[in-house]
């Protein structure tokens, strides 16, 4: 048996049973909330641990079946990538995931907050049915997770047709020094995202729901695109000194990826100037919405939307909004988590909380930490 087949086999072996609500809403993203066992997650990532709570994938019940046409909300071509490279859906599965837990800590301040919905197949729910600047971010988020959960899982050697890029090890750059070491190969992680995340689109955009959502395909496309160029930006250089005790008469340098808070933050930004194109739903083109800028083309590092985002103060479920009564706020900051903006206007409730926690923790010799217990009340303030 060769070790891809090996691989493939361990891989269904430990998938667990099947809890799925049935909906033919799903994506792929669904794959970032589904518990996939223990197998090949690269546990260097910043993951959020998977509760019990969160659905899982299906076990296949006839030997023939493959787990690909288990996995729910898979289009033609994401299924013929994972027959492919069964391999490679647990990684896919761990890079949506620390797209959404960058998406929720950049949002843990803000009205909407990346709420995830375990029983929707999207993990974002019906938030993402409308074209905002939010849906841009999380597309861009979770796409630029993938390539860099898929290039890390390379560097470690846990996928069988991918490497670290040693392709110029040896070569000596113009500066002096030598390539060595293993380089992140982005390029291959940018590729597998592509083939298989992209491949969501195609089925919306052609098959599915015909030529209206053709405009918003090519948005989600975008976005994917502005996601994956991010990692590219950030790409980095690290060297070692070698030679007589470190006087560095030879440096080798690799390039490593960029830590993924930082492409985080870069998106973020991206979100705050995303760029609102015309909703043309026949064509495929993007086209800015503000006149006075329709000649200057979008560029690739651009996050563009569609519609404004909706109100995200008042519970709507039918848009899957969860409003923001009851979320914690503070009455000192100006920025977005203060109670004035947080509970939009509506005032908030104040709670006294009780702390109890060790302090004036002495350590005696040896070996002994005394503490004494003490005692703070805090108000906690949540919107009305
Ligand atoms: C990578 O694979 C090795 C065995 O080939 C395994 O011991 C290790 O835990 C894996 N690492 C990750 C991060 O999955
Ligand atoms: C987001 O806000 C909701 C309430 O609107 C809350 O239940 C949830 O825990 C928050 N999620 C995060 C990740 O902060
Ligand atoms: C509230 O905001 C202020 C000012 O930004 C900050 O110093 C403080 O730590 C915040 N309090 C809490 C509980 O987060």
């Amino acid at each position: 048996m060769d070790v891809t087949k090996l691989r493939c086999c361990e891989f269904s072996c430990l998938i667990l049973l099947c809890v799925l609500p049935a909906t033919s809403k799903a994506s792929w993203m669904w794959l970032g909330i589904a518990s996939l066992g223990t197998v090949n997650q690269p546990n260097d990532l910043d993951l959020p641990a998977s509760s019990s709570s969160n659905p899982v994938l299906p076990r296949p019940t006839s030997p023939g079946e493959s787990v690909c046409s288990l996995v729910p909300g898979l289009a033609t071509e994401q299924r013929a990538v994972c027959e492919r490279r069964p391999e490679a859906i647990p990684v896919i599965g761990a890079g949506a995931r620390l797209g959404i837990a960058e998406c929720q800590r950049q949002f843990r301040e803000e009205r909407w907050n990346c709420t995830i919905h375990d029983q929707e197949q999207n993990a974002f729910g019906k938030v993402l049915k409308t074209g905002s600047r939010e849906t841009a971010f999380v597309y861009a988020i979770t796409s630029a997770g993938v390539v860099h959960a898929v290039t890390k899982t390379c560097s470690l050697g846990n996928l069988t047709d991918c490497s670290c890029d040693d392709s110029r090890n040896g070569l000596v750059n113009s500066e002096g020094w030598q390539w060595g070491g293993c380089s992140d190969n982005l390029d291959y992680g940018i590729t597998v995202g592509r083939q298989f995340v992209d491949a969501a689109e195609v089925r919306k955009g052609e098959e599915e729901e015909g030529k209206a959502n053709r405009v918003r395909s090519a948005m989600n496309l975008h976005n994917n695109e502005v996601g994956r160029q991010a990692l590219r930006q950030f790409m980095s250089r690290q060297c070692r000194c070698h030679g007589v005790s470190g006087s560095c008469t030879i440096k080798s340098c690799w390039n490593t990826m960029p830590d993924f808070l930082a492409v985080g933050d870069y998106l973020k930004n991206r979100y705050l100037q995303s760029i609102e194109i015309l909703n043309r739903p026949t064509k495929r083109r993007l086209r800015r919405k503000d006149r006075g800028m329709r000649k200057v083309p979008i560029a690739q590092d651009e996050m563009v939307h569609l519609e404004r985002s909706p109100n995200y103060c008042v519970r709507d479920a039918s848009r899957g909004i969860m409003g923001t009564t009851g979320r914690e706020c503070n009455r000192t900051s100006a920025a977005a988590d203060s109670c004035d903006l947080l509970c939009c206007g509506r005032g908030y409730n104040t709670q006294e909380v009780r702390i109890v926690e060790r302090c004036d923790c002495k350590f005696i010799w040896c070996c002994e930490v005394k503490c004494r217990v003490c005692e703070t009340i805090t108000d906690l303030y949540t919107c009305k």
